[in-house]
């Protein structure tokens, strides 16, 4: 998807990095609690896109993916759909982000989509038709076990087919549509052994585009990976992005209060009941440069019954806003430009081709002030020619223009906190791409 993106800053990116760092390997010991994140189009991610795009159509991909997710977040916080175990998105879209899985005893290794706004999990299994990539063979593992109709847990399932003995569940969205059994299974995540953790095993998948790896839902709804480890992990993670664009290098996810950083800004992570899987936060001004924009409070309201507010979520690209709040933010960058002129590319309507110095953009949360490097919402074209202001305005429509979604582009190279024992948030800078 981002393939020439990424070539094109390849030669730009090596020359910078060279004797500044070595890539880390692709598979590193995984120690502790801390599993390697990879992008999905690095060099260590069997995902990565073979036919390279063009800049601008790698943009317009990276777009048309994000307005197919955000639809899906909005008909999620519209409470259109139920999906606890597993949800469309995943039959649709590429994922951005992948770390490894084993699972079964002995484990097996998959590469997995991370996904902070799901708490689905499911895996590609052995005899799966239609699913293209590596599959987790339950036969061979001593540990594996298919979950019966009657538990507790298949009532959690979208549309149980209880036709057999054991759970099994479809899943459809749009033309596709998956077919998987309810199972549990040892998963082995860094060093940390998970017994009987519950999951989706995949059987079957049909339509445009398949799946073609694992989902590990980092939501914190029930039946995710939190709420499945309560007092391994107890609520709480961290993870840093790497950027889209580096070569080689990974990020991190920090499962666990152990070692989180103790020294970092925060704020109050606010749940709502309707859609519990979220991470919302209190997004409250957004300042470019010194100036803090006009924007109605109403813009940036948290309600639990329309799903309004703000997320942080790891799947959505670029970040958008309401559109009172872009249009205000657009507006007060375009007038710092001053008289350069700007263009559009795809659903970014502030581009400039000529070099420009930008202001800074602070996104103003209740009890903590995150300013953004340039890289964070410059997105700059390999030969430097064209430079966009990577955010966007939510899409329209009747149950689309709710929710403010602050996503990876604005997360990278940053920790992001997440601690839900004490309803807290927390980012700080960090460079791990
Ligand atoms: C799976 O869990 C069982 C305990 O339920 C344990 O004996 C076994 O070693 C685990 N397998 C792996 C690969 O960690
Ligand atoms: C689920 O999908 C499988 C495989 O495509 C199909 O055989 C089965 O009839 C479907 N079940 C339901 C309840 O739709
Ligand atoms: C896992 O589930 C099995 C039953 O399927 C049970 O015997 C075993 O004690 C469980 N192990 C753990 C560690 O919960
Ligand atoms: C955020 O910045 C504003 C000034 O723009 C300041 O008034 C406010 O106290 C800051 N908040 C925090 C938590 O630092």
């Amino acid at each position: 998807m981002t393939a020439l993106l990424f070539s094109l800053s390849i030669i730009l990116f090596f020359s910078l990095a060279k004797g500044l760092h070595t890539p880390k390997s692709c598979d590193e010991t995984e120690r502790g609690s801390t599993l390697q994140v990879f992008h999905v189009n690095s060099p260590c991610s069997p995902f990565r896109s073979k036919t390279p795009l063009s800049w601008q159509d790698t943009v317009l991909q990276m777009q048309s993916n994000d307005k197919a997710r955000l639809q899906y977040l909005s008909s999620l916080v519209a409470g259109r759909s139920i999906a606890p175990i597993a949800s469309g998105r995943v039959v649709t879209q590429n994922p951005t982000y992948i770390v490894r899985a084993k699972i079964g005893t002995p484990a097996q290794t998959l590469l997995v989509a991370v996904d902070t706004s799901n708490d689905a999990a499911w895996f590609p299994c052995n005899g799966c038709v239609g699913c293209s990539s590596t599959t987790f063979d339950s036969a061979k593992s001593s540990t594996f076990k298919p979950l019966p109709c009657g538990s507790p847990q298949c009532n959690q399932v979208p549309n149980p087919n209880c036709g057999g003995t054991t759970c099994g569940f479809n899943l459809t969205y749009g033309s596709s549509s998956v077919a998987a059994t309810l199972v549990k299974d040892n998963i082995t995540l860094a060093a940390d052994s998970i017994p009987n953790y519950t999951f989706g095993c995949v059987g079957k998948a049909t339509g445009g585009s398949t799946p073609a790896q694992g989902l590990l839902g980092l939501g914190r709804g029930p039946l995710s990976l939190l709420s499945q480890t309560g007092s391994l992990y107890q609520s709480t993670f961290s993870y840093c992005l790497p950027s889209y664009k580096s070569v080689g290098f990974t990020g991190s996810l920090r499962l666990g209060p152990n070692s989180q950083p103790k020294r970092i800004k925060t704020t109050q992570l606010l749940k709502n009941p309707r859609r519990s899987s979220f991470y919302y936060v209190n997004l409250m001004a957004i300042r470019v440069g010194k100036r803090v924009v006009s924007i109605p409070p109403s813009a940036f309201a948290f309600d639990p019954n329309t799903g309004a507010g703000t997320v942080f979520d790891s799947g959505t690209v670029f970040s958008s806003l309401v559109k009172p709040a872009y249009t205000a933010v657009r507006d007060e960058f375009r007038r710092r430009m001053g008289k350069a002129t700007f263009s559009s590319l795809g659903g970014f309507d502030t581009c400039y081709s000529v070099p420009i110095t930008v202001p800074t953009i602070t996104f103003m949360f209740s009890g903590m002030n995150v300013t953004l490097p340039q890289d964070n919402f410059i997105i700059r074209s390999s030969a430097g020619t064209t430079s966009c202001l990577a955010m966007a305005a939510a899409p329209e429509g009747n149950v689309n223009s709710v929710l403010n979604v602050i996503a990876s582009f604005q997360q990278q190279n940053h920790r992001i906190l997440i601690d839900v024992p004490n309803s807290k948030l927390g980012v700080a800078r960090e460079s791990c791409s």
